[in-house]
């Protein structure tokens, strides 16, 4: 009694102050508690049963004090001044936290794989905190408490990827508002990651969410990166293929009934279509990339690359099954332990040539190591330092002062939010209540990956 109380006073204290209550296409999902319990049970023996969670504990990496970069083709992680996100739910990882069906719309970007910052490199990689042991004045990290002032983590929740090029063009702004001066010089490191939005919903509307669109809304960001952003570094990921999540069906019902909210289209078109309309995918991104690097080809100031480390060909397994610890508890989402795996295989590839870029595969999940600058090469690798490491004419190599670190490893604590106390329940609403973007410019109802679009979006007229 007295918890039903509290559960009505926090409802009618907190949600007035949210826009809506999110709800998934049909309204309301509704999922037995036995059928969710007992994912999340399943979900718990494969985290159980892998020996290294989050990899093998390895940092002792030389890093190197440099001068300032002269050049985007050598360029050194201790170079990088501001890491930035653009993408949708996964870049902010949505629901990677999550413990109970009530909070699977949270964002907790303080974990995210490229600007997390409430993690430090041994409890879970990402991106910036592998970036801050080599440049400790890296700036754009999040945090799931509250929003930096640094945050630059632009991503949105439910984004399309139509919707980037509005996304670039805030990155510029808030780069010149909150770097000032500095905005010029300083060196961005910007990773991309979208497109999920659009294989989910492809089959409804191809001309809306097909590789044209694709095409033309990354053509677009990149146009207005490369105009408003000196000295940027573009890492851009292709969206991961999300028919495979449909392996997981064999492992719960659960899986099966909210992809059915968040990504109906892999029950409506198959393997071979997916694969086909995917190719289209990256198709695209290689000619655009192309493209810009052709065109900047005498530029020292920006480049883009394609990071393929999280395109996967299917779910890695363990044990013979599909490894569903990777995922989050929405069984779409990533988990922490992917997240770690993503920004350790993702800072990999940006030392392997563009050509030769591999992708994550089961061998890496839980084996997977933080890997050093090459010393040979110790720079981020572009189409045009691909080939022997060869500086473009007139830079010279800055020497390279060694220093030693070493970290150990532990799980981190999970933190648990709950944010509404139900007795038992059969019927489950999905509430969304986030407290951290009230005020977006963005869309902020639309937490859930694949919620359709709302009216507002259709008539934006973005490219
Ligand atoms: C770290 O690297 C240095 C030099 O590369 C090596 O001598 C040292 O044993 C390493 N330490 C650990 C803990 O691996
Ligand atoms: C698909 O989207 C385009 C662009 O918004 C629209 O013009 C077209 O009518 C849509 N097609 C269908 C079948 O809904």
């Amino acid at each position: 009694m007295a918890r039903l109380l509290i559960l009505f006073v926090i409802i009618h204290l907190i949600l007035p102050q949210f826009k809506c209550i999110i709800s998934p296409p049909n309204e309301i999902l509704k999922i037995s508690a036995e059928i969710f319990n007992s994912w999340r049970d399943v979900k718990k023996e494969f985290t159980d049963s892998m020996k290294h969670p989050m990899g093998l504990p390895h940092f002792n990496c030389s890093y190197s004090i440099q001068e300032p970069a002269t050049s985007v083709h050598q360029l050194h992680p201790s170079q990088i001044d501001v890491v930035a996100a653009l993408g949708d739910s996964v870049s902010v990882a949505q629901a990677a936290k999550s413990s109970s069906i009530f909070d699977i719309f949270e964002e907790y970007p303080g974990i995210s794989f490229v600007t997390g910052d409430d993690v430090t490199l041994n409890e879970q990689a990402t991106l910036i905190n592998m970036f801050r042991q080599f440049s400790p004045r890296v700036k754009g990290g999040s945090s799931d408490r509250i929003r930096k002032f640094y945050d630059f983590n632009l991503a949105v929740p439910g984004s399309f990827s139509h919707e980037l090029p509005e996304q670039a063009k805030e990155l510029v702004k808030i780069l010149k508002r909150k770097l000032g001066s500095r905005s010029e010089d300083s060196w961005k490191f910007v990773n991309i990651f979208i497109g999920h939005n659009d294989l989910c919903n492809v089959c409804k509307n191809e001309t809306l969410y097909g590789p044209e669109t694709f095409g033309k809304s990354i053509r677009s960001a990149l146009t207005i990166i490369h105009s408003s952003i000196p000295n940027v570094f573009v890492n851009i990921m292709p969206p991961i293929n999300v028919q495979i999540h449909s392996q997981a069906h064999e492992v719960s019902p659960f899986c099966e009934l909210s992809h059915k909210q968040t990504c109906s289209c892999i029950f409506e078109l198959d393997k071979e279509e997916y694969l086909k309309i995917k190719e289209k995918f990256n198709d695209q991104l290689k000619e655009i990339v192309k493209e810009f690097n052709e065109n900047s080809a005498t530029s020292n100031s920006f480049t883009v690359v394609i990071s393929p480390a999280m395109d996967l060909k299917s779910i890695p397994l363990l044990g013979g099954q599909p490894n569903v610890a990777l995922l989050a508890l929405d069984c779409f989402h990533l988990s922490p332990i992917a997240h770690d795996i993503a920004a350790k295989q993702i800072w990999k590839g940006l030392f392997e040539p563009v050509q030769k870029k591999t992708v994550t595969s089961e061998l890496s999940v839980g084996m997977d190591r933080f890997v050093c600058p090459p010393i040979e090469c110790p720079y981020l690798r572009t189409d045009q330092n691909s080939e022997g490491c060869e500086p473009p004419k007139n830079f010279r190599i800055l020497p390279i002062i060694p220093g030693n670190t070493s970290v150990g490893l532990s799980m981190p604590p999970f933190i648990i939010l709950g944010f509404f106390l139900f007795g038992t329940a059969l019927i489950l609403l999905f509430v969304r209540a986030s407290i951290r973007r009230p005020s977006s410019e963005f869309s902020d109802e639309r937490h859930y990956l694949l919620l359709p679009m709302r009216r507002a979006d259709l008539n934006d007229n973005i490219f």
